[in-house]
């Protein structure tokens, strides 16, 4: 039996930073522990203030909110909608629940991002929607995305998990589509365990927006006294997160320069310790274009094949270090291949996901933790 060393560099560690504790007890002394409460609005203010977003509505997960994009955009049984490969499951299975046949796309060898050269070549007069993936927070090509969606007339609608406050050419990620879904899971920047966000850019969509999530039913309308009964008006689900959770991931918003300068520091570290090393063994470290002010979410590296990933995630773990890869290629998951997904539809994505590895990245990283990540990198030769 291999026996592996106790962790001592988390990949992930979930702390408050702030009046998290504080915040839920004022919840729960309120008497009111459900949707909606006043630090749900509190969080709901915030984002629209500082992403300059008309409607932002706090959903239980980024699946949720992006389970509600199709719903929104009315796609149908037979739509198609293009997705990177390079993705997690909640972005292809919102359209999927929807009957829509999702269009995987590569993704650029250089941001990981939906590579938008490939874009044209996939529409078809199915096509209804483009779902780019702000991959580690770091911006798509918008221009170009958003270009190709107005000549063909296709709904945008990004996937900004990874990308709070990360910006492409000064305007926030997620500001861009007609919606947006943000994450608050504990691996995120901003957490509150398991939470999201649906950014609503065209306010023409608000109302049914706030339908959806109260399953179906006026009652948002109701607590506002605009109607005197609420009813089922439409189809919907339960995507209020309770208070409880607004209330901590409140405290974490707060904090924001905190955070996001914390991130910043542990980002710059890694690749200031590592560029050098990189560049003698052909690992490739992350490409951040000039014009993206990234989000700081996570600090991935791709090796020159899967078994130097693998012997490095050995390596590190045996040290008592926590390193992780990340997506499978979509297109080729059981699902995928049921959608017709083979070996070479998207190389790049088949490439560098047997290639990449996330470092410890979190909001209570040390200084001396990130230096025994490095020199243990620093060891590894090949
Ligand atoms: C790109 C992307 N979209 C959506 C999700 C799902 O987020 P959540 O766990 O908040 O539902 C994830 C998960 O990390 C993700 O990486």
């Amino acid at each position: 039996m291999s026996t592996q060393p106790p962790i001592l560099v988390d990949f992930n560690c979930p702390v408050t930073v702030g009046n998290e504790m504080d915040y839920m007890k004022q919840a729960i002394a309120s008497g009111k522990i459900s949707g909606d409460g006043s630090f749900t609005k509190k969080c709901s203010q915030f984002l629209e203030e500082a992403l300059g977003v008309p409607k932002v509505l706090l959903t239980t997960s980024c699946t949720h909110a992006l389970d509600m994009m199709p719903i929104l955009l009315g796609i149908r049984p037979g739509d198609e909608v293009i997705i990177p490969s390079f993705t997690f499951a909640s972005t292809v299975n919102a359209f999927v629940l929807r009957g829509a046949r999702p269009v995987f796309l590569d993704v650029r060898p250089d941001t990981l991002n939906l590579d938008e050269s490939l874009l044209e070549r996939k529409i078809t007069p199915q096509t209804k929607a483009i779902a780019p993936v702000h991959y580690a927070g770091i911006g798509c090509e918008m221009d170009a995305i958003l270009d190709i969606a107005r000549l063909y007339n296709i709904a945008v609608v990004e996937d900004n998990a990874h990308g709070l406050f990360g910006k492409y050419k000064g305007k926030y990620l997620g500001t861009f589509g007609t919606l947006a879904a943000q994450s608050f899971h504990e691996t995120k920047n901003f957490s509150c365990g398991e939470g999201g966000a649906l950014l609503i850019n065209d306010p023409a969509l608000v109302e049914r927006a706030e339908i959806i999530r109260e399953k179906g039913t006026n009652r948002s309308r109701f607590f506002r006294g605009q109607v005197d009964k609420y009813t089922w008006v439409d189809i919907g689900s339960s995507y209020l997160p309770s208070d409880i959770l607004a209330a901590f991931l409140y405290a974490q918003m707060e904090n924001r320069e905190k955070i996001q300068s914390h991130r910043k520091r542990v980002w710059s570290f890694y690749l200031k310790n590592l560029k050098d090393w990189a560049l003698a063994h052909d690992v490739q470290l992350p490409h951040v274009p000039e014009y993206c002010d990234q989000a700081y979410h996570m600090f991935f590296m791709l090796l020159p094949t899967l078994e130097h990933r693998q012997g490095l995630i050995a390596h590190l773990r045996q040290r008592g270090i926590d390193s992780v890869f990340h997506y499978l290629p979509l297109h080729l998951s059981d699902m995928g291949l049921r959608f017709g997904g083979q070996t070479g539809d998207c190389p790049v994505t088949e490439r560098v996901s047997d290639q990449l590895l996330r470092l410890p990245f979190h909001n209570a990283l040390t200084e001396a933790e990130q230096q025994k990540v490095v020199d243990t990198i620093l060891e590894f030769d090949f």
